[in-house]
């Protein structure tokens, strides 16, 4: 962590609280990077996007009453939401963007932020948000072949017809925006394609692609990927990197096809973009590409390749739908880099989810959202959540609803590397963070008096940690002061580095919130029986501000 000295985190603190109140200017937002952290920048400061995803087919104006029902009931400071080539060019060269009006105008008026969703020659690898005059002309916008020479059903990224033309139908809707809403930001990212890559081949085998397969891999790409390999500094992708080659060579070609329709549009309109990610087993040991994942999408281990040929695209964004912890937990790891901030803009909107945004937040992404949360009736389940109704939103909602009033000031503490944050793991152990003279430990199925044993009978648990449920994000925002955000979990102190083996206690432990300036209101001092066992926290998502001392 960066060395805070008291003076420097208060002076951080009152700039943070004394800017996030005031009507700043509108600017286009941008992604702001400092000694490999990122915040995202919207109105001119930093901007942490507690957002929810709609399902596929809310992007209708009918559709859209449902959804803000959802965005309200989450507490949600942002929508993503797709924007469909099928729909704004249903007729080749005519677009039509009432769609779009309606959608900012709506947004403006819940006061809720957008981030777009591009759903063009690729939605989860698939050409079916093309217009129907892209589908079904083969012979203009090619589909891969196989390696029998059969077409597929991925439109190939070698199409320069197919690049064309998405590009032109993705600058029109940069243009458009910038018409309607330079002005007032209200969309603040933008998603280029979906889920991109190829399942069943590795990689286009069509004539145009066999022969760039041949040639030499771009410089670019030897500077950026290191074969995992043994193989030749230089040379055709398969002398570089043998097994590899075929995946490589595909995350180059959709990498290279994302990056001149994102170039095109930030000419027009430099908003922030990303590319999002099905991934691949992190767990498993890195072996070439057998099927077992999308080939050429942006998985952790092509994240080089798109850095070197798609540098228009700010993130490569990991979508979360393997719950369990280690998964989880090595995702975070992987998508988190010094060159790529860390965002989720896709997870399970099943409860064993919600918990993750205390982990996502404290590691200092620059945003979160559930995927799915809209009262279309449409249960995503088994990979989300089997309920459609105020329940399904209602564990991420009153997370949402704790961290809103803090939102900008959080962004501000991730920035300078202040937060950290845990999730409840599978293995329900307490877990440690490291903080400047200090260590927090988090442990989970406590009551709120008195220490559970490990021997315990663990049929007598708290209500709502039968499944893990806790989590705690924590931000040091000065000498031996912290803001506590979690739930089910129990927080304990104790002295690190110039602390080390002193005895320590509260100073304060107030419960409260932020108010619209950025000052903290105390409702009350947490001490006594609130105090003696840790800082426990219940179901109840809980800020507290935290002081600490030695003697
Ligand atoms: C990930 C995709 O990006 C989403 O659009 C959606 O299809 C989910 N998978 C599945 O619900």
């Amino acid at each position: 962590m960066k060395k805070l000295n008291r003076l420097t985190a208060l002076c951080a603190l009152s700039w943070l609280a004394a800017n996030a109140g005031a009507a700043a200017p509108s600017a286009t937002p941008y992604l702001l990077q400092k000694d490999g952290r990122h915040a995202l920048i919207v109105d001119g400061k930093p901007f942490t996007m507690v957002g929810v995803q709609t399902h596929n087919s809310s992007n209708y104006p009918d559709a859209l009453g449902q959804v803000w029902d959802a965005v309200r009931d989450a507490h949600a400071n942002t929508l993503e939401i797709p924007v469909a080539w099928e729909q704004i060019e249903p007729v080749e060269g005519k677009f039509d963007f009432s769609y779009v009006d309606t959608l900012v105008e709506q947004a403006r008026q819940k006061q809720v932020r957008l981030v777009l969703l591009w759903f063009g020659t690729w939605k989860n690898t698939s050409p079916q948000y093309t217009p129907e005059w892209v589908k079904f002309d083969n012979a203009r916008f090619p589909r891969m072949l196989d390696k029998d020479g059969k077409v597929t059903y991925c439109l190939s990224p070698h199409g320069e017809e197919t690049m064309k033309a998405d590009k032109r139908a993705f600058v029109a809707l940069m243009t458009h925006l910038k018409k309607i809403d330079e002005a007032r930001a209200t969309v603040i990212m933008v998603q280029v394609e979906n889920e991109v890559g190829t399942y069943g081949n590795a990689r286009d085998y069509g004539p145009k692609a066999e022969a760039a397969f041949r040639r030499q891999v771009p410089p670019a790409v030897l500077a950026h990927k290191k074969p995992p390999v043994a193989g030749a500094a230089a040379g055709t992708w398969t002398e570089v990197y043998g097994p590899y080659a075929s995946e490589y060579f595909h995350a180059y070609a959709i990498a290279s096809y994302i990056e001149e329709i994102a170039k095109a549009g930030r000419a027009v309109y430099n908003l922030p973009m990303y590319v999002n990610a099905a991934l691949r087993d992190p767990l498993e040991p890195m072996a070439p590409w057998k099927g077992n994942f999308a080939s050429g999408g942006p998985s952790y281990d092509v994240i080089d390749i798109y850095k070197a040929a798609a540098p228009h695209i700010d993130v490569a964004a990991p979508d979360l739908y393997a719950s369990d912890s280690d998964r989880v937990a090595s995702n975070l790891e992987r998508f988190q880099r010094g060159d790529n901030a860390l965002f989720v803009p896709e997870m399970g909107n099943a409860p064993v989810y919600a918990r993750y945004v205390y982990q996502i937040l404290g590691r200092g992404a620059i945003g979160v959202a559930p995927f799915g949360v809209d009262y279309a009736d449409y249960s995503n389940y088994p990979l989300g959540n089997k309920l459609t109704d105020k329940t399904m939103v209602e564990p991420f909602g009153k997370i949402y609803a704790a961290f809103r009033p803090m939102e900008r000031l959080w962004a501000g503490w991730a920035l300078e590397g202040r937060t950290r944050g845990v999730a409840e793991s599978d293995a329900r152990k307490p877990q440690t963070m490291a903080f400047k003279d200090w260590g927090v430990t988090v442990s989970f199925r406590q009551w709120q008096m008195g220490e559970q044993p490990e021997s315990a009978d663990m049929k007598d648990i708290p209500a709502g940690t039968e499944s893990p449920s806790g989590g705690v994000a924590v931000a040091q925002i000065g000498e031996g002061e912290f803001i506590v955000f979690g739930q089910h979990a129990r927080v304990k102190f104790h002295g690190t580095g110039a602390n080390a083996g002193k005895p320590a206690m509260f100073a304060r432990a107030e419960e409260g919130r932020f108010d619209a300036d950025g000052k903290w209101v105390m409702q009350r001092n947490w001490n006594g029986d609130q105090t003696d066992h840790g800082l426990n926290l219940t179901g109840r998502p809980t800020v507290l501000r935290v002081k600490m001392g030695t003697y």
